[in-house]
């Protein structure tokens, strides 16, 4: 199954604390048009969720799980603001280029691109098939490369709306600390995230001078289906906090908050950075008491 799909579900999320109902300045993103892709569920879901409460019009990319699309689309109507779900397969440049045509056509341009959608495929190495591989590989690294070369091209054609953003445009790419962390088991799904930290820093660099900004947020354990073993028993949980100093697993709405704030100009200076959104698992953990 893919990100675009389990990676999030109302089921996995709901009743979960760090919503941001009353955080998020309504204003904040008033009059941009966003993208999220995989945003049916999970983090995707929770980070269009957040775009459209600061204010944003939003797309929210699925590739199956329709009605979870249509009830995010009403959940971000219910903020007074534009949402629709289109459907497209990231990794199929057809389908990309038909998706960002359409929301330049119906939304009138393209501000913020958060390329999120992505999955796992694990495997020990040996037992890896192309075929698992090639498919993270197409999904989490192709897939943010076509959409963020689409939305590219629009905030090209467009330039700076003084109004609107002192940006042209923002491009968040969604990694995960697995850009730095070598992951056992899955070396699919850590090589696509190490390309999308070159990538991501290497389009920066590229783009910068034409006012685009170019960040990735690269979330740690966040509850959402992906990893749902990972955390839906005690003994699991356990395991899992001993990589995370802050003692707690993230939610979706973590990652939702962390993009409002990189798309919005109180962000303007912040160019090809990755945001870890991790709880500190990045710190090495087990070097608090050894070493
Ligand atoms: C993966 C999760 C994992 C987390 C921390 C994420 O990128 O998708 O399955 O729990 O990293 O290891």
């Amino acid at each position: 199954m893919e990100e675009q799909d389990i990676v999030s579900s109302t089921e996995a999320t709901s009743g979960a604390p760090g919503t941001s109902q009353g955080v998020i300045p309504a204003h904040l993103l008033r009059g941009q048009k966003a993208l999220v892709t995989g945003a049916n569920s999970g983090i995707g879901r929770a980070t269009a969720v957040a775009l459209g409460r600061a204010g944003a019009d939003v797309v929210v990319n699925y590739v199956a799980g329709k009605d979870e699309a249509e009830k995010v689309v009403e959940e971000i109507t219910g903020f007074g603001v534009r949402a629709a779900a289109y459907e497209a397969d990231v990794s199929d440049e057809q389908q990309v280029v038909a998706m960002t045509d359409r929301m330049v056509r119906e939304f009138g341009t393209i501000d913020i691109l958060v390329a999120n959608a992505g999955l796992q495929r694990d495997a020990p190495f040996t037992e890896m098939t192309l075929a698992q591989w090639q498919k993270v590989l197409d999904v989490n690294l192709t897939g943010q490369f076509l959409c963020a070369r689409e939305a590219t091209k629009e905030f090209l054609r467009r330039g700076v709306v003084p109004e609107v953003s002192r940006a042209a445009g923002k491009i968040i790419c969604m990694s995960s600390v697995h850009q730095i962390i070598p992951w056992a088991g899955h070396v699919n799904y850590a090589s696509s995230k190490g390309g999308v930290q070159m990538m991501m820093e290497t389009l920066a660099q590229e783009l910068a001078p034409k006012k685009i900004r170019v960040n990735a947020i690269a979330p740690g354990a966040i509850r959402t289906p992906i990893n749902r073993s990972a955390w839906d028993t005690p003994e699991a949980l356990e395991d899992l906090l001993r990589l995370i100093p802050y003692d707690r697993v993230g939610d979706p709405e973590d990652i939702g908050h962390a993009a409002v704030g990189l798309a919005s100009d109180l962000m303007d200076y912040v160019v090809g950075t990755t945001l870890y959104v991790d709880g500190g698992m990045t710190l090495f953990p087990g070097f608090a008491t050894g070493g």
